[in-house]
């Protein structure tokens, strides 16, 4: 599993598991996807009922990355405001952004009719919410560029939550579901014919051409198309310079007074995401937060303290039964990436989905579908992963590659925070000094230590310690691994080596 321990995520509990074998030997197919996630299994059921034989890889359990870790509201309020999108990609972009994501979420509704598929999915409208009269007079200039691009959106003074605020921007027709529940459904048509699921397969190198090879620590697939729906693309150097890591925090309990089912988004920065939920006949509210660049945090149990007590305040809820934290991939100019990858034949790539990935990342396995059968997509050039926008997100993009430089370098320079194994204390971590080597050690509850070395096999920073879900998060590019050095996420595909214990 992705998570460790403190992760409950409400989604896994509440989805009964399902096993996958691993890949066992060579294979040969039309097209591997590279991770089942909501991109990878979208990609690979579409491809699948237009005829192709299709091998999904993933190398841990099925929706163990981010698509087990979401809040999956299916909407078209982007994290990129429409106003930043129109002035960024033009009119005829922002209306394109607005009907793909539309689209994707009507092509989830399609789904759950045509498969009958049992996943809580309900239409509910979404309140951008204003607490001052700064944040109301910016919901009033979005108002007129999301009526623009086509939506179906008002300001209203009537928001149905439990406390008060200024008013929102309201959104129709958007929509709520069990994302595990929807996924799973998928999967039960997806395997046979000559299409196949394996689990615990970790590919360590794609090769180009054709055919494409990929090498997976259990055997080699060859095939004319691979799919990286890996969220974070492995070892694309360039595209990863476009790209930043957050990881975001969630709580859930039972309400204890009335909520409308909806979608509500505060205008804080970093916002407050918040939903309602059925578990098992009772309302839930589930609210996330509390956003930071990954590694830039070691108290991240902080992160969550300070969500239940934001959810303790404003809902009606005292008992907060889930909490599950994950990340989130943001691209500098505030669109994903999706499509053929630069200077790649027959690789396709899909990233950057900020905090909506249920739509993009549906989208991804709508638009690189039609890719790979020829077919046009009217969304093709916009989501393009070779484009460069030498203006949009210019700033964030010298910003965001200035900081992986300076981490690059400063971690390397910083000094160990000690030598010896006494001077980690039970559930602590720390980088040691080990004859004469930086080592990154973590001692469990019970005393057992682990140690491993802290350059992230990705491109070389230094990893840190996350308290709360218990792993060594790289601040350059987001892949974490387990205290034993195991790969949780990309874009890393190699485990970090162990090393000798300090005394
Ligand atoms: C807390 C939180 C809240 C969110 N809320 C929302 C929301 O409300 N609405 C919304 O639209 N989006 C939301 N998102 C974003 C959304 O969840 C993600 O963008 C989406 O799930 C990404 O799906 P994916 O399939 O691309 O990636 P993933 O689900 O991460 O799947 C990628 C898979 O690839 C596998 N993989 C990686 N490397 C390899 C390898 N080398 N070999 C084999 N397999 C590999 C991984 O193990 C993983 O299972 C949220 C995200 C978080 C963290
Ligand atoms: S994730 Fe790129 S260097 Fe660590």
């Amino acid at each position: 599993m992705d998570e460790t321990r403190t992760n409950r995520s409400l989604w896994t509990l509440t989805a009964p598991p399902r096993d996958f074998p691993a890949l066992a030997g060579d294979l040969v197919v039309d097209v591997v996807v590279i991770g089942a996630g909501i991109t990878g299994l979208t990609t690979a059921w579409l491809l699948k009922r237009a005829g192709k034989r299709v091998a999904v890889l993933e190398m841990n359990r099925i929706l163990s990355g981010q698509t087990g870790q979401t809040t999956a509201h299916l909407t078209e309020l982007l994290d990129t405001p429409y106003a930043t999108l129109r002035r960024d990609f033009g009119e005829k972009g922002a209306r394109l952004a607005a009907s793909s994501s539309r689209a994707a979420m009507e092509q989830v509704a399609s789904l759950v009719q045509e498969l009958s598929l049992d996943c809580d999915f309900q239409r509910v409208p979404s309140f951008r919410y204003a607490e001052t009269a700064r944040q109301w007079a910016s919901l009033e200039q979005e108002l007129s560029a999301a009526r623009d691009a086509g939506l179906h959106a008002s300001l209203t003074h009537a928001v149905p939550l439990p406390f008060p605020v200024k008013g929102a921007l309201r959104v129709e027709d958007q929509a709520l579901f069990h994302p595990r529940k929807y996924l799973l459904g998928l999967v039960d048509s997806l395997i046979g014919e000559g299409c196949f699921l394996f689990e615990n397969t970790r590919v360590t190198e794609v090769h180009d051409g054709a055919p494409c090879r990929i090498v997976t620590d259990r055997g080699t697939v060859t095939t004319a198309a691979v799919v990286e729906a890996t969220h974070s693309p492995l070892n694309r150097v360039l595209l990863q310079t476009k790209l930043s890591a957050y990881r975001s925090y969630t709580v859930a309990g039972p309400l204890e007074g009335p909520l409308e089912p909806g979608q509500y988004y505060d205008s804080q920065e970093p916002y407050h995401y918040i939903r309602t939920q059925s578990v098992e006949g009772r309302a839930y509210v589930i609210v996330g937060g509390e956003d930071h660049k990954v590694g830039a945090e070691e108290d991240t149990g902080r992160r969550y303290a300070a969500l239940e007590d934001y959810a303790r305040k404003h809902f009606p809820v005292k008992q907060l039964t889930y909490r599950w934290s994950g990340q989130v991939i943001e691209s500098t100019d505030g669109l994903p990436y999706i499509g053929r990858n630069s200077a790649s034949r027959h690789v396709y790539v899909a990233t950057g989905f900020s905090g909506t990935g249920m739509t993009f990342g549906t989208l991804a396995g709508m638009l690189i579908s039609d890719l790979i059968l020829g077919r046009q997509s009217p969304y093709a050039a916009l989501y393009d992963a070779t484009r460069v926008k030498p203006l949009a997100g210019a700033k964030d993009f010298i910003q965001e590659n200035a900081e992986t430089a300076f981490r690059f370098v400063a971690d390397r320079l910083a000094k160990p925070e000690g030598k010896h194994l006494s001077e980690v204390a039970p559930g602590e971590a720390k980088i040691l000094e080990v004859e004469g080597q930086k080592v990154a050690v973590y001692r469990e509850a019970d005393g057992t230590s682990h140690a491993v070395s802290p350059v992230c096999t990705h491109l070389g920073c230094h990893v840190h310690w996350n308290g709360a879900e218990r792993s060594w998060d790289c601040p350059c590019h987001g892949a974490r691994y387990s205290p034993t050095g195991k790969v949780l996420n990309g874009p890393a595909v190699k485990d970090l080596p162990s090393r000798k214990l300090p005394r």
